[in-house]
């Protein structure tokens, strides 16, 4: 089921309903300033087995936690070091979550196994507002099947796991549109293990010293945070790359010239000058900055695959340090190995 909450009022009977499917276990997809997550109640072995039922992941694959505050993180931790308060202090409530060693009242189901736990206090007012009445963690990876695209609308999460969600909350698009950056602190130096939509360049303004260890690997092969599968957020089509608008346009006529029944998304960072797209052809225009860019980007691969593109031809987006949150994304979606 579906209900639609105005983010800037959140109806309180609302947040009872989902607090209460929560505690009996069951999957509340929530918006959030990322992207929707599919929430379970942090505590509960038995609804944190049904999220990686639902999203079809693997059970090593651990979960974030979403909390309130920095205080609501550290019964869930072994300790909060100096570096972790300053992170929370400049980022928190937003987009940045930290991976910190684990305390005994984190389920082994959400870690993994593993002696660590991800968790982040995300800033959307109605994820908070549940957050406030559950008064636990919430479990909550992006609301989508394994390796697809991350969803920004609530039409997206009902695309993709449909009956296995009890409820979907629906805030209306995600603001930011790209995961939260993920920060290992467990080791000497703090580690980027995902891009995301705090930039490395915010983070070392905080923390100084930072290693990103963000590389594309084979599917399926062990490693750090399954976030890095090379093949992750991909939408059904193929991707390619043009350099400018004009390629891009020249590819799409050229391919619907030779193959004149193919379906082809155009997502182009500028509107093109002069030129329209050739029939058969769809254009999504994502924006030329990348915080814009970033907020339209799945809505625009989602799109793609509910229009049956077979290929979506994409502007390539600079090589400047502001975009590489949304090149890792594109290059992941094309599965091009990229440094
Ligand atoms: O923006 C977000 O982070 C969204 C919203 C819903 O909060 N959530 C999200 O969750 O993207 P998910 O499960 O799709 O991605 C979580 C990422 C994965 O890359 C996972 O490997 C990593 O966090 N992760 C989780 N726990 C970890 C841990 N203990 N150590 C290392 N990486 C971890
Ligand atoms: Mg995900």
């Amino acid at each position: 089921m579906r209900i639609v909450v105005d983010p800037s009022a959140p109806d309180v009977e609302v947040l009872r309903k989902a607090v209460a499917v929560l505690r009996a276990s069951g999957l509340v997809a929530v918006p959030t300033e990322t992207v929707y997550g599919l929430g379970a109640l942090g505590t509960d072995p038995v609804a944190l087995a049904r999220v990686f039922a639902a999203k079809g992941r693997p059970t090593t694959h651990a979960l974030i936690l979403h909390v309130l505050d920095l205080d609501a993180a550290r019964p869930l931790v072994a300790g909060v070091p100096a570096l972790a308060e300053r992170l929370a202090a400049a980022f928190w409530p937003g987009p940045l979550t930290m991976v910190l060693p684990r305390s005994e009242l984190v389920p082994d189901a959400v870690t993994g196994g593993g002696p660590t736990v991800a968790i982040r206090a995300p800033s959307h007012p109605v994820v908070r507002a549940l957050l406030r009445l559950l008064d636990a963690p919430l479990a909550a990876p992006s609301a989508n099947r394994y390796q697809s695209v991350s969803p920004t609308r609530a039409i997206h999460v009902e695309r993709s796991l449909g009956a296995a969600v009890d409820l979907v909350l629906d805030a209306g698009p995600c603001e930011r549109g790209i995961e939260s950056t993920v920060v290992d602190l467990t080791g000497p130096v703090p580690r980027i293990l995902r891009l995301g939509a705090v930039s490395a360049e915010e983070l070392r303004a905080v923390v100084g010293a930072l290693e990103v260890h963000v590389h594309l690997v084979d599917p399926g092969v062990a490693h750090a945070s399954p976030g890095l599968d090379a093949r992750h957020y991909a939408p059904r089509g193929r991707i390619v790359f043009a350099d400018e608008a004009e390629g891009g346009l020249a590819r799409a006529e050229a391919v619907l010239h030779a193959e004149p029944g193919a379906k082809i998304a155009l997502l182009l960072r500028r509107p093109p000058v002069a030129a329209t797209p050739p029939k058969g052809c769809s254009l999504r225009v994502l924006g030329d900055d990348p915080v814009t860019y970033a907020r339209n980007l799945y809505d625009a691969l989602h799109d793609a695959d509910e229009q049956g593109a077979t290929l979506l031809i994409v502007e390539q987006v600079p090589h400047l340090p502001a975009w590489a949150a949304v090149r890792d994304r594109l290059s992941r979606a094309s599965n091009i190995n990229e440094t």
